[in-house]
């Protein structure tokens, strides 16, 4: 009774509060957007594991139970920082199979085949995510490898909880695709879908990952799991083969680095073109006058949408898989001095107007998924992977439970072609065979002091970039606090189509009618990210997380 008594007392000394605003704790913290998946995390930081063990177990977790865009059939992203200051990456990005090629979605008038870089067998890239956990795992992990894949092991097989978010698809894929893969995904062993309320168990996805909590890396690459990969590839018209999957490997990357006054920002280098615009952009912001542009007013927005349409055309010129294109002239993009150039380019009072004759891209996944990870020793994770589409290519064999990604429909489709509705003809983002596709995955480390001090990312496509962006500036310009930094109003602007997408509700008809007369085209949408962040207030030692209201089932967990 007394350890009981000692235990609750403890437990409340340490968690401080957990609202739907804010977590705060000082031993460990996970923000992700399913709260089996932070928590599962959490239970491997009180077991002693570091921010890297967390991450792997999170990841898996999120497999499970958010998989419109947790997955092992994907790729994405890590930035690891250590207490020190110390920061790292992984890029787990697809890859183009060794059959791909350039002109591979194209009929024989060189016209883009309707869906078939996005949805069909043909849009699946050769997944990277079980390679670039295993990888971080091996490098800066300390729990057995093995005891972080089998809480997913055991959330498969002895399932858990249906909700009402994943209900939802469940019911609208029933209906849109029965007798397909998707169709009798959420189902029960009867073919019943599973209601609210009831236990929905994976068994085939039980197994996948049981042969990869047994054989690490070679339990997904290599033997049954992979020969099953090629099996079902080559049935339907796919080309992935074992060849691929065998060949594949995760890449540690130097992260990008930029500073924004006394902060320094650490981000995802190419393939993701994410890290470069963020630091393209704060590198404006550190020009601007905050005096003069007060949060949320015409001049503020006017100003953020023009950075964003620069970084945006930067982005769509210059980026792609550094390992196609060694020329990019990332280090150029983030000097301080592009940013000057960049900032006498902008016009105060006129919306300047995006040269749709060049370059642009329109369509865009946006189910992908961020987690941000702290624990005790001040170790810091800020992960973004994805199938690209919700549930990706929608694809799946039922001998191994899991669904294939398409993100191939990331790669510029039609080589030379670039529309002012917005598709990219550009050179370094083209098909070629085990290239990585281009990202906007953005997941952030900002460190104060050379410690980490603000762990972010989000989903959403193109959107990624802007709303990391914009978090950043609310939590470092701003100095809000990270729920209200994550739930602030939020625009977006791509370079291309030319027009700024608002949240709904959230930008006052005033400022939109007076941005309107500036010359700017804007749109509006319910919401923008869904924003997983932690930010660490080192003078008191206290984790500080927010999961994205937009989240059904997101939480910030820690202990
Ligand atoms: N598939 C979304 C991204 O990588 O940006």
């Amino acid at each position: 009774m007394k350890t009981k008594l000692t235990i609750f007392l403890a437990s409340i000394s340490i968690v401080f509060s957990h609202s739907i605003a804010q977590t705060k704790a000082k031993n460990g913290m996970v923000v992700s957007t399913s709260s089996i998946a932070s928590d599962v995390g959490v239970d491997i930081l009180k077991k002693g594991g570091n921010a890297v063990d967390a991450a792997v177990a999170t990841a898996f977790a999120l497999a499970v139970t958010h998989p419109s865009a947790g997955n092992i059939g994907g790729g994405g992203f890590m930035v690891f920082m250590n207490a020190e200051g110390n920061v790292t990456t992984f890029d787990f990005r697809e890859k183009a199979p060794l059959k791909a090629t350039n002109d591979m979605y194209l009929d024989e008038e060189g016209n883009l085949i309707r869906n078939e870089n996005h949805l069909s067998i043909k849009a699946i890239g050769v997944p990277g995510t079980v390679a670039g956990l295993y990888k971080a795992h091996q490098k800066y992990g300390s729990l057995s490898w093995a005891d972080l894949v089998q809480p997913a092991v055991d959330l498969a097989s002895k399932g858990f909880t249906m909700n009402w978010t994943l209900y939802g698809p469940a019911e609208r894929f029933r209906e849109r695709q029965p007798d397909s893969f998707m169709g009798d995904y959420f189902a029960d062993s009867q073919g019943e879908l599973v209601q609210p309320g009831e236990t929905w168990t994976q068994s085939a996805l039980g197994q996948t990952l049981a042969a990869i909590r047994d054989k690490g890396h070679d339990g997904f690459y290599k033997g049954d799991v992979a020969k099953k990969i090629a099996s079902y590839m080559k049935k339907n018209g796919g080309l992935i083969t074992k060849q691929d999957l065998a060949k594949y490997e995760a890449i540690e990357r130097e992260p990008l680095k930029g500073t924004y006054k006394d902060y320094e920002i650490y981000s995802m280098p190419p393939p993701s073109s994410g890290g470069v615009a963020l630091i393209e952009m704060m590198n404006l912001m550190e020009l601007a006058d905050f005096e003069e542009l007060e949060f949320n007013s015409t001049k503020y927005v006017h100003f953020v949408a023009e950075a964003m349409r620069r970084a945006f055309a930067d982005r769509a010129e210059h980026l792609g898989d550094p390992d196609f294109n060694p020329e990019m002239p990332v280090n150029r993009l983030l000097s301080k001095d592009h940013a000057k150039n960049r900032f006498g380019e902008i016009d105060m009072q006129r919306a300047s107007i995006s040269d749709s004759s060049r370059f642009g891209q329109l369509y865009d996944g946006n189910s992908t998924t961020h987690f941000s990870v702290m624990d005790k020793n001040g170790n810091a994770v800020s992960l973004t992977y994805t199938l690209e589409y919700g549930y990706g290519s929608r694809l799946g064999s039922e001998e191994l439970g899991f669904i294939f990604n398409n993100e191939m429909g990331d790669f510029n489709p039609v080589p030379g072609v670039t529309t002012s509705r917005g598709q990219i003809g550009t050179k370094p983002n083209l098909i070629e065979p085990e290239k990585r596709m281009l990202s906007s995955m953005t997941p952030t480390i900002v460190a104060k002091d050379g410690k980490p001090y603000l762990v972010i990312g989000s989903p959403g496509g193109r959107t990624i970039i802007n709303t990391v962006f914009q978090t950043v500036l609310n939590v470092l310009e701003f100095d809000m606090e990270i729920h209200r930094a994550i739930e602030v109003m939020k625009i977006h602007h791509q370079w291309l189509p030319d027009r700024i997408i608002y949240e709904r509700d959230m930008l006052s008809p005033d400022t939109r009618k007076a941005l309107e007369a500036m010359g700017h085209t804007l749109s509006d949408r319910s919401r923008l990210g869904v924003l997983m962040g932690i930010r660490y207030d080192a003078e008191n030692g206290i984790m500080v997380g927010a999961s994205d209201s937009s989240s059904g089932e997101g939480k910030a967990s820690g202990y």
